[in-house]
Order: C-alpha cells, then structure tokens, then sequence
C-alpha cells in the first residue's frame, strides 16, 4: 500500500502546558503570564514557528480554555484530563500524530527564553546525525531542582534522574535537563507505551525515555547549549520577575544598538512589541507598552506611561501618561498630562501641564497649555484653549 505522502518527515512540536502551575498562586494559568508583554506561551510558540514547525500540538488541562482562547487557530489542543506527569501527557497527542512519520520537538510551556535558534540546531543536529532522541543539556551552578543528566562510562547520554529520586552523588551533577528534546516521532510513542510510575512521585515521566530508548538499543544524542540562561524555566513569580529581567535586557540593549538612547536602561520597561525610531532619547522610568510606535527623534521623559499608542518624529513627552491614541510630529505633551485613548493630537500641537484630553482631535499648532479638559471633541488648528477650559462634547 501507498503511504501517504505528506505525512513524511513533517517537523511536530507538543508543548506540555496541563500542569496546575500552583506555585504562581493565580486564577490566570502560569503560560499565559506575560512577560515583557506578550504570553509565556506565545514565546515559546512563536519560537517553535520560527524553527519551521509544521504542527503544533499543546496540551492542556488546567485552565484549559484560557490557553485555547489565547493561542486559537494558531495551535491544536490535546486534553490530559488528570495531570499524571510529563510523559502521561505527551502520550495524550497519540490520536493526532502517533501515527505519523516525522520529528517531534517535545518542550514545555513554561519554558519562554528558548530562542527559535536553539529550536532549529537541535532540529539540525538530530537530523544530522539521525539519532532517535537528541536533548538539550545545559551546565548550571544551581542544579537544585531540575533532573540530572547521568552519563555512562562512555560519556554518552545514558538516563535521566529526577532530583526527587536522585542519589546523594547524582544530586551534584551540573548538567541539567533543561526539557527539550527532539524524537523520531514513532519512537517516542514506543518509549512512552513503557514508561511506569515506580518512583517517588508516582508520575509518568517524560524523561524516562530517554534510558527506554537506550534499552531500546537505539541512539541518544545530546546537544549543549551556549547560554543557560536561556532554558530557565518559570515556576513562581519570583522567576517570572527574574526572566522578564532577562529578556527586558535584551530588548533594551536591541534598541541602543538600533539607534536609541536609554539614559537609564535598569529602570526603562519596553514591551518586545514596541518600534522606536533613531536617536530618540528615552529617560529613567518609563513604561512603553503594547503595540507601539515611537518615531525618530523623540524625547520621552522620565516617568512617561505610553501605552498603545503611535508618536512621530521629534515629539516631546514629558511626565505624562499617553493611551492608545496618535500624536503627530513635533507635538509637545505634558509636564502632566494625561491623553486617552482615541485621541490625535496634530503636528506641532502643544498639550501641557495638567490637561487632560480624551477621544478628541487637537488640529495642527493647536495650544492647550495648562490645566484644561477636552473630551469628545475635533479642535480644529491653530487654535488657543485658555487656562482652566472645560471644552465637552462640541465641535470648535
Ligand atoms: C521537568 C523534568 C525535569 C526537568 C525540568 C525542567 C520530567 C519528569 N522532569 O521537571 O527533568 O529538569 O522539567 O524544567 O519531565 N505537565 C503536564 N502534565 C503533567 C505534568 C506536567 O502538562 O501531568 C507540564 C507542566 O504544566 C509543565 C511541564 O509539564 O509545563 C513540566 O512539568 P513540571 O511538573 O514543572 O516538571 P518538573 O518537575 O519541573
Ligand atoms: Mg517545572
């Protein structure tokens, strides 16, 4: 019989994201905490995309459907009904992809930082040296925690040991399992049909597999990666705050490499979907956030909240917060002022201290210079709104 053909070799990912996530203490399921404002989860598929996954499988269960209502049709879900531990849940994508003939990327959702980089080398080196599982290890000074890497007399990969069932020797082995790995796909659903909860957890270890597949008599590669840093996992909200620091470094240090001057990057909070433009000047404490856009040559002052919102060339905020609405080029905004959302404020408009504008257009060279209020209203240009106006409802 004739196989069928697109079923060959296609590259499939399942992301284990079932868990309860207890330690976060929340009514919102760990992977979907944001971090630099998008979704732990959302990183970690955006990377898998990025590494040329084909298929995606998620697997969930607690808070099943806030997971589905983030990720949508951009993922297929596989429900484990009860968390029986790690393997139990990859076993749960047997009905979609068990039958199938490819590789399978197996991490976890919990796992943000892993760049679409590190996804595709441990794709390459699988494929390149057609072992039947390749891992990535990786060497940490604080291996408390994670499952240990024993190796046999070989130095070859021979199985993996949890820190709860570990030996007092194997509990000072620094390599690590960080939790990706890539399996032929029929392999791993071989490996998974053995796995046994004999250990002091009764789970279903995922990384079981690894000494079956050895068993097996087949081949386990492992692959190290460059930066630990990048396989931290997040489990509480202490790590949450310590990886956002990671990535918010990153992100910070793109944009003055890009062209951007951050007076104080340590305290300089940019979402990983905000744009700026070439020397533009951003001061201490300041918040950008969500889908923004700040042209070329701006100064955004200290304590500035701009959220949602879209900026010229050479506009100058200060002191203010500024929400989901559009400001031309060489507007001026505050000391103090506060624009929300669906406002535009025209070329070379002056919006100063202590004024508050909300859905309104401000014209062109229009001056409101202090302590006024414009709501639901088009101001056409060059226009002066005195000290203390209340300006509702009304088309100047
Ligand atoms: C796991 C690994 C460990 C590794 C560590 C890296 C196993 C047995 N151990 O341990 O070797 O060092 O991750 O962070 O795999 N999940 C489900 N269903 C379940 C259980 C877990 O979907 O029944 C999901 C969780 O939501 C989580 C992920 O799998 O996203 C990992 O589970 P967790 O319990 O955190 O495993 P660790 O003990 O951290
Ligand atoms: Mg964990």
């Amino acid at each position: 019989m004739q196989k069928e053909r697109h079923t060959v070799n296609e590259t499939f990912a399942i992301v284990l994201a079932a868990g309860l996530g207890t330690r976060m203490k929340s009514s919102i399921h760990k992977v979907l905490h944001p971090l630099c404002g998008k979704p732990m989860i959302r990183h970690v598929t955006d990377s898998l995309r990025g590494a040329g996954v084909g298929r995606l499988l998620v697997v969930v269960g607690a808070y099943a459907e806030q997971i589905e209502q983030e990720l949508g049709a951009e993922a297929e879900y596989v429900r484990q009904a009860r968390q029986l531990g790690t393997g139990h849940a990859v076993l749960q994508a047997r009905e979609a992809i068990g039958g199938l003939e490819g590789h399978t990327l197996v991490c976890y959702g919990d796992t943000p930082l892993v760049t679409s980089h590190t996804y595709r080398s441990l794709l390459n080196a699988h494929r390149e040296s057609g072992a039947a599982v390749t891992m990535l290890t990786a060497a940490v000074d604080n291996p408390s925690g994670f499952g240990r890497i024993v190796r046999d007399e070989a130095g070859e990969v021979a199985r993996i040991v949890e820190e709860k069932d570990a030996s007092a020797e194997e509990k000072r082995i620094k390599e690590i399992n960080p939790g990706l790995y890539c399996f032929s796909n029929s392999v791993l659903f071989q490996a998974l049909d053995r796995v046994q909860n004999k250990n002091s957890q009764r789970e279903y270890y995922l990384t079981d597999c690894i000494r079956i597949v050895k068993e097996m008599g087949l081949s386990v590669q492992s692959l190290l990666v460059a930066d630990a840093h990048e396989v931290l996992g997040i489990n509480d909200r202490v790590q949450l705050a310590q990886l956002n620091r990671v990535l918010r470094n990153q992100i910070n240090e793109l944009h003055m490499k890009n062209g951007v001057t951050l007076i104080d990057p340590n305290t300089t909070y940019l979402d990983i979907t905000v744009r700026i433009g070439e020397d533009t000047v951003i001061g201490p404490g300041v918040t950008i956030s969500g889908l923004t856009s700040i042209g070329k040559g701006c100064r955004i002052g200290a304590g500035t909240e701009i959220e949602s919102s879209t900026l010229g060339e050479r506009v100058a905020v200060h002191h203010s917060v500024v929400r989901e609405s559009i400001i031309a080029d060489d507007a001026s905004i505050g000391p103090f002022a506060f624009i929300r959302p669906n406002s535009v404020i025209g070329e070379g408009a002056k919006v100063g201290d202590f004024v508050e504008v909300k859905n309104s257009n401000i014209g062109a060279g229009t001056k409101i210079p202090h302590l006024a209020y414009v709501g639901d209203s088009d101001i056409g240009q060059n226009t002066n709104i005195g000290c203390g106006a209340i300006t509702v409802n009304y088309d100047a």
